[in-house]
């Protein structure tokens, strides 16, 4: 008898090992301490046994009885524990202030691009793309620049090794948008009104003007009777919602082989006010985009009669209008990737 005693205690020992919740451990209870347990069972029938077994067994039963009762208490109390435990852990105080988003922000230049093209999307302009990557012939052979031009030099070029079917063709980063135009008018036929935003790349040194790499807004219209009235009003229009009315807005002549005749628009230094700074190079103005009548060759080489239709055309530096509207004294901030400058935008 004292036998089945001292195994019901190891077997209870060890099955509380497994114990892992209070519905567990009530079983548990049950097994070793119900009503039909082996331990109980020898308890009530001690009356039958010889008075020194009894007096034996019955000690040890009832200090079994009292181990497993308080092994009971322990193992409950501990659960309860590690319940109330792990509900702190995961409370959730809804009062607490949320984590803020790191919210980004369009670089500089993507903004102004939507700027200038909201502006001549509302006058009736489409925007259009073009490659990067571009073939000599769209940067400069269709507008009147074949090789030897004296003008290209003005456009100092990144060439592009590049192998074809045909045997070796030129190409090159475009240096300027004015290529989209020739695209544009080689597919469409007037009239036309097109804009035509994108990176452009030069072969040249840096200064606060001056990036190698930089935007450009190409403007292109072709219809009967477009006169250098409607490029004037266009662009002074474009640069008055822009600037404001009170920005002094130069257009003077200048010369670009696929047009003619040619002109720049500058505005006048937001550093000096037109006195002369490092910034405008001391002229008092700062340059923001050549244009003028579309020759009439580049307009033919196109199948557009120059004799039906006339053109006017632009394009346009796009980092120089953040610079002078918000007072950035050096180009090279914008692709220098310093958040602080960045984040003001
Ligand atoms: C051109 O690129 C002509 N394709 C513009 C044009 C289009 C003329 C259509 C006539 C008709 P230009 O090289 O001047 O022109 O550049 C145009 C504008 O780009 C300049 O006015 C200036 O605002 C900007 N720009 C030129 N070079 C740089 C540079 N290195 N860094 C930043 N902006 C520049």
């Amino acid at each position: 008898m004292l036998n089945q005693v001292e195994e019901a205690s190891s077997l209870a020992h060890a099955d509380l090992h497994k114990v892992t919740s209070l519905e567990e451990l009530e079983s548990w209870r049950v097994r070793y301490l119900g009503r039909k347990s082996k331990l109980i069972s020898i308890l009530r029938s001690l009356s039958n046994l010889p008075l020194e077994e009894r007096r034996a067994v019955g000690a040890r039963a009832n200090e079994v009885k009292s181990q497993i009762e308080a092994l009971f208490t322990e193992k409950k109390e501990e659960i309860e524990r590690c319940a109330s435990l792990t509900l702190q852990h995961d409370r959730i105080d809804i009062t607490l202030p949320g984590e803020p988003f790191q919210l980004g922000r369009l670089h500089p230049t993507t903004k102004s691009i939507k700027e200038i093209c909201d502006i001549f999307v509302s006058m009736g302009f489409q925007i259009v793309e073009g490659p990067e990557v571009e073939w000599e012939y769209y940067n400069f052979e269709a507008l009147n620049m074949p090789a030897e031009h004296p003008a290209r030099d003005s456009f100092a070029t990144l060439w592009v090794d590049c192998e074809t079917e045909t045997g070796a063709r030129p190409m090159l980063m475009r240096t300027h948008t004015s290529p989209v135009q020739i695209r544009v008018m080689e597919k469409s036929r007037p009239p036309i009104r097109v804009i035509a935003p994108g990176r452009v790349y030069r072969y040249e040194a840096t200064d606060a003007t001056h990036e190698w790499m930089f935007s450009q807004v190409e403007g292109l219209a072709v219809d009967t009777n477009i006169t250098m009235a409607d490029l004037k009003g266009t662009l002074f229009e474009f640069a008055r919602r822009l600037f404001g009315k009170d920005r002094k807005c130069r257009f003077r002549c200048d010369y670009f082989p696929f047009v003619e005749p040619g002109a720049e628009i500058a505005i006048d230094c937001f550093m000096c006010g037109g006195k002369g700074c490092r910034l405008c190079g001391n002229s008092g103005w700062i340059e923001i985009l050549g244009a003028g009548m579309v020759h009439p060759e580049v307009l033919r080489g196109c199948g557009i009669d120059p004799e039906v239709y006339s053109g006017f055309a632009f394009g346009m530096g796009v980092e120089r209008i953040p610079i002078l509207r918000y007072g950035i004294d050096d180009i090279r901030l914008f692709y220098g990737n310093d958040l602080r400058f960045l984040k003001q935008f």
